[in-house]
């Protein structure tokens, strides 16, 4: 009986989780050193809920979102996503189990040579047996609710970078994930195609139940928009909390990354405004 309520209990508390990391340790060999990049992760990414990892380059991170994707496994710890233990998946499972992610990439990395319309639809070709004509529809309603209602036959390269960042969304949104992922959604874009993104994210949070998770520097739109902000700082996470619990944060290494990003973007108004 004892066993059945720790099994139970374990079960329920994982109902509120999609994705959980438990002490989960990371190193590599770089010739004669050992780095060891994660230092016990642990870490719950609430379901349906908007997640910020925010934290200096170098911190993990994307080796973290390698971990919750399966494309690492931790040398120690264990990676549990939608109740499935990552590191006992096989080859094959591991497939199958990446479908579950959408994935928005930093240069959105959109095929060139494929129309808008195409790069959209391509998911869908390659892994359902949708007809054309619905195929239509869902392109359609996808790229609409992210805002892009014509210019579906245009090429990448006769796209802002507002409008990449559309297309690739749709393209990571279109078959429907429980899980986001976004990298660095922000990072290189002028200020204004910052906010759009921004806005973006907030209208994906809005419409659709998804959890997701963003890797990031950019502070105001994690305080924006975020649910739960968690900070990593060379491989530990040292804090976890509230969008206003960051802000008024005394930690020092926070309060140091907070001061670099602000001189950042003092910098950047003060050069445009010249
Ligand atoms: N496959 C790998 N082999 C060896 N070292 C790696 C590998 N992947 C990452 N690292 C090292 O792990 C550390 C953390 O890298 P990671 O890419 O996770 O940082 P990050 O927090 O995403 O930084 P950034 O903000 O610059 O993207 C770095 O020192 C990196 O060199
Ligand atoms: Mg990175």
């Amino acid at each position: 009986m004892k066993d059945q309520a720790g099994k139970q209990s374990k079960d329920q508390s994982q109902n509120q989780f999609e994705v959980r990391l438990d002490g989960v340790h990371k190193s590599f060999q770089e010739g004669q050193a050992r780095e060891h990049v994660l230092r016990g992760v642990s870490f719950d990414f609430p379901r349906e809920k908007l997640t910020y990892i925010l934290g200096s380059s170098g911190a993990g991170k994307s080796v973290l979102i390698k971990h919750i994707l399966g494309l690492l496994r931790p040398d120690q710890g264990e990676v549990w996503v939608s109740g499935q233990n990552v590191n006992q998946l096989s080859r094959k499972e591991l497939t199958q189990f990446r479908l579950r992610f959408g994935m928005l990439f930093q240069n959105s990395a959109l095929f060139d040579d494929m129309t808008v319309f195409e790069n959209v639809a391509f998911p869908l070709l390659e892994h359902t047996s949708m007809s054309h004509a619905e195929i239509q529809v869902s392109v359609h309603r996808t790229l609409s609710l992210l805002g892009m209602k014509d210019g579906y036959n245009k090429f990448p390269s006769e796209l802002s970078g507002g409008m990449r960042k559309r297309v690739g969304l749709a393209r990571a949104i279109i078959r429907e994930p429980s899980i986001l992922l976004y990298d660095e959604p922000t990072t290189g874009l002028d200020p204004v195609t910052r906010r759009t993104v921004d806005e973006l994210i907030e209208t994906l949070k809005r419409e659709l139940r998804l959890t997701s998770i963003v890797i990031s520097h950019d502070i105001p739109s994690a305080l924006l928009l975020a649910d739960h902000i968690a900070f990593l700082d060379r491989g530990r996470i040292i804090f976890s909390g509230t969008p206003e619990e960051f802000r008024v944060s005394e930690n020092s290494v926070i309060r140091s990354f907070v001061d670099a990003e602000r001189r950042f973007l003092n910098v950047f108004r003060s050069e445009r405004s010249e």
